[in-house]
């Protein structure tokens, strides 16, 4: 008998649905139940075989369970060493080498710091930053957001300099990311599971979060050439980033999809907020990756960093969508050629170029002396 545990925090209609799915399907072989954990032993031997995980993002204590549970061969939906190292920000440089649109986005230093750092401390910060050469380079309006976060918290829209510096000066000790608003025309959110199987939810972020108005049912949304699209760069971001299941949101805009948010390894999958329809999807997508995942014959899970970051070219049949089967291979030369034309773009559009608009010297970023004013 194989045995699954479901790790949640307050969301109840998924992992019921979850569980119940599995024990039908299972049919006594494989039992999932919700997991119980105390204190963890070092040399604890391994109590599942699967663990899927909707909240340790939340909670330290569970990841640093769930990385032991790996060691003993636990496989872990999503893997919490890659989890745990990403950021949206590493993901935009990543997706935008990979051939996926993303809107320009600029990593800011923090506002503030923990106690005991003092600018004694960040001598490697320039002082003061170039905030008009950020403007510059980002455009306005813009949005301000963590570069690891969820839930829409902390995420602004500003639409000046002196509105970005307003929401900055309240980011506290954030990472910030500004990155360039896209005038969209038609938004998705996209499950992907097993880094294969895609469902394109029509969103309507305008609506209230959480509300149950967001998710629209309407598989004609996309057109069929933009919805292979938005497919194929879903795979490909999810087979790059290594998670088995995700969401990868986009907005559209002239025919172009731009990928803005796609490190969602514990995506909303409650009956209550993405309706019936993506609810009982999601639901049995996972419900076969479970059951995937533990037939397969394979040797340990991979969790070595180093192949999350360097990983071997990436073959047609990972990235390609099903209907377009011609071959595309990423390559580390086709990749430097990439860095080397997004350095180009980034030098025309003055982004490293020190002599450009320096003329704003609010800096925010050292922990003494900033000033709106200097
Ligand atoms: N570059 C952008 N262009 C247009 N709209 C954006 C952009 N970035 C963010 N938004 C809007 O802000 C919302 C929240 O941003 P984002 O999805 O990046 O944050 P999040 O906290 O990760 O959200 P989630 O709960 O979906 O994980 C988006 O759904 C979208 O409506
Ligand atoms: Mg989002």
């Amino acid at each position: 008998m194989k045995k699954v545990g479901i790790l949640v925090g307050r969301e109840k209609t998924f992992p019921e649905a979850l569980i119940k799915n599995i024990n039908e399907r299972g049919n006594g072989e494989v039992v999932a139940e919700y997991l119980k954990l105390g204190g963890i032993k070092h040399d604890a031997p391994p109590a599942y075989d699967l663990v899927i995980d909707r909240i340790s993002h939340e909670v330290p204590f569970y990841r640093a369970t769930l990385k032991r549970m790996a060691l003993e061969g636990t496989v872990i939906v999503n893997n919490p060493f890659w989890w745990s190292a990403d950021d949206k920000f590493f993901n935009y440089s990543l997706a935008s080498k990979l051939g996926v649109v993303v809107p320009r986005t600029v990593l800011l230093p923090q506002k503030d710091y923990i106690q005991g750092i003092t600018s004694e401390s960040l001598r490697n910060l320039e002082f003061p930053l170039d905030w008009q050469a950020i403007v510059d380079y980002v455009g306005m309006p813009a949005f301000l957001k963590p570069f690891d976060g969820g839930g829409w918290k902390n995420v602004s829209k500003v639409n000046s300099l002196e509105e970005l510096w307003t929401e900055y000066d309240q980011t506290g000790t954030l990472c910030m990311t500004l990155q360039a608003a896209v005038d969209f025309e038609q938004f998705v959110r996209c499950y992907c599971v097993g880094q294969e199987e895609v469902m394109i939810m029509a969103y309507d972020p305008r609506k209230p979060y959480l509300s149950g108005e967001q998710y629209i049912h309407n598989p004609d949304y996309l057109s069929p050439n933009l919805a292979d699209r938005v497919t194929k760069d879903v795979r490909t971001l999810c087979s790059a980033l290594g998670y088995d299941l995700n969401t990868v949101e986009f907005a559209i805009k002239d025919g172009i999809p731009y990928a803005i948010d796609f490190m969602n390894p514990a995506p909303d999958a409650e009956l209550a907020s993405v309706g019936e329809f993506y609810h009982n999807w999601i639901t049995n997508a996972v419900t076969d990756l479970v059951c995937k995942r533990l037939s397969e014959q394979c040797e340990r899970p991979r969790y070595r960093w180093d192949a999350l970051l360097n990983p071997a070219p990436i073959k047609t049949e990972a990235v390609a969508s099903r209907t377009e089967q011609q071959s595309r291979t990423i390559v580390p030369n086709a990749e430097a050629k990439a860095a080397k034309a997004a350095t180009a773009a980034a030098e025309a559009n003055g982004v490293t170029d020190e002599r450009k608009s320096k003329t704003t010297s609010r800096s925010g970023t050292r922990k003494e002396g900033r000033s709106k004013t200097t």
